[in-house]
């Protein structure tokens, strides 16, 4: 059986070539060597370069994950976990193939490599997944009211955009102090790590998404999420980077750390560009809003 990815459009990027880098890339390009973490998540890569064609065959999809047992046990877990479960238990990988759909599927393999390569234990990891799982399904629900056909980039962005965090706590000098920043959209955020170390995990979380082949819009998307406008970010990343902010911004007030929402002179300017990047109104945002506002608390409630 042969299967189309709605949505899920990759490239396989090359790592650059050395010369002609910035310092700041350099140092990046050299911390993910260091780290040997392109070689725990080779299988994102090569799902996404089998993403890249137009068709894509579901046996081999599964045969893929399958070859890795390690992977398997991490992927039965996740697939029954809150967000990805069905009501009845997951045992195996083509039984999840058939009850997620393929982009579901898909979601939770790179879920579940992610888990395995960065860790899941220790507060910084908590803290990560935390952020990350959340701000995800709040993308993928933004889309769904605002970007029709987005849901799956908004997910990934939103599990990938910090995605250097855990990475750089472990092989970056004292930057545990600068993890909760990283996590949250303190503005200052990628500033203080640049006068730090030189470069930001905005920086190193784009680059690891090239490497593992994700669409191009989705990680030029990334530099720009501790940012309040979508204004500087190119073209083409602005609606998903409008719907990863939007989550961002849900979450925020969900979770009580900012009395309101498209009050702030921030948010009126960002309220005008979305709606401008999503070819709507102001007023339809502000009504699909406070609706994910409310899906969002009753998923949280059932989670
Ligand atoms: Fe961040
Ligand atoms: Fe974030």
């Amino acid at each position: 059986m042969t299967v189309v990815v709605p949505g899920l459009i990759f490239m396989s990027q090359q790592a650059a070539p050395q010369q002609g880098l910035t310092e700041a890339e350099k140092k990046v390009e050299e911390l993910i060597e260091r780290s040997g973490i392109l070689a725990r998540t080779r299988v994102i890569t090569s799902l996404n370069e089998r993403f890249g064609q137009v068709d894509c065959a579901q046996e081999e999809l599964i045969r893929q994950v399958e070859a890795d047992k390690e992977l398997v046990a991490k992927l039965m877990v996740v697939a029954n976990s809150a967000w990805f479960g069905s009501r009845t238990k997951i045992t195996k990988v083509d039984e999840a193939f058939g009850r997620l759909g393929l982009t579901e599927f898909y979601n939770a393999v790179v879920v579940s490599v992610l888990r395995l390569a960065l860790g899941e234990t220790g507060p910084v990891c908590g803290a990560y997944w935390g952020h990350v799982e959340v701000i995800g399904h709040m993308g993928e629900i933004a889309a769904q009211h605002l970007a029709p056909g987005l849901e799956p980039q908004a997910f990934l962005l939103g599990l990938l955009h910090d995605v250097a965090v855990p990475m750089m706590s472990r092989h970056v000098t004292d930057y545990a102090y600068l993890v909760d920043d990283a996590l949250s959209s303190n503005p200052a955020s990628p500033d203080t790590e640049i006068e730090c170390y030189g470069f930001n995990h905005a920086q190193v979380s784009m680059a690891l998404a090239r490497k593992w082949g994700f669409a191009p819009e989705l990680c030029t998307a990334i530099p720009y999420h501790h940012q309040a406008t979508l204004a500087n970010a190119p073209a083409a990343s602005r609606p998903l980077l409008g719907l990863l902010l939007l989550g961002e911004k849900i979450h925020a007030f969900s979770a009580g750390e900012v009395p309101a929402i498209f009050v702030s002179q921030d948010d009126l300017r960002l309220l005008g560009e979305a709606a401008a990047a999503f070819g709507t109104d102001e007023t339809t945002i502000k009504a699909a809003v406070a609706e994910i506002e409310r899906l969002y608390m009753m998923r949280q409630k059932s989670a």
